[in-house]
């Protein structure tokens, strides 16, 4: 599961802890990562405003590292979530032919959020992050609830 926006130091590293952290309390050990379509910001931590915010809700993501995505990526992961549509259009585009991971937009696991985006909270107030944590946890939760469905069934 590789979860994916601009930079890899706000959104999708929250995506990625929120998704971690569903995972150990459901017992589910699935290969999980997050990059960035953007190259700014590789090799730095997340932004201490998400590593803040995800700490208070029992992840730490100190360890963290943004990476850009690389071809390789969609080979390696059975799915590509975005988290917003530019950063679908662009990972559309990077996607080599032939490969079979599927793309798609984060929120379209929630029912009710079908087609949003996960809002970039990098220029905004701190709050901003809070909202971010609220949105990857529904969908960490639903991508959970339907892979545990798809196991059982
Ligand atoms: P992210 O947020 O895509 O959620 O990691 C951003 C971080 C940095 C920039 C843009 C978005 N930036 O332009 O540097």
């Amino acid at each position: 599961m590789l979860f994916v926006c601009l930079g890899n130091i706000c959104r999708s590293p929250l995506a990625e802890a929120a998704f971690r952290a569903e995972c150990t309390r459901h017992g589910l050990e699935l290969d999980i990562d997050s990059a960035g379509t953007g190259d700014w910001h590789v090799g730095h931590p997340p932004d201490r405003r998400a590593q803040a915010v995800a700490l208070h809700h029992g992840v730490d993501m100190a360890h963290y590292r943004a990476r850009q995505v690389q071809a390789a990526d969609f080979d390696r992961f059975t799915h590509v979530l975005a988290m917003d549509a530019d950063n679908l259009i662009q990972l559309q585009r990077l996607k080599p032919s032939g490969c079979e991971a599927h793309l798609g937009l984060l929120l379209d696991l929630v029912p009710g959020h079908e087609g949003a985006s996960v809002a970039d909270p990098y220029y905004g107030p701190v709050g901003g992050f809070q909202r971010t944590w609220v949105e990857v946890t529904m969908a960490a939760a639903a991508l959970r609830e339907r892979i545990i469905r798809s196991i059982t069934a």
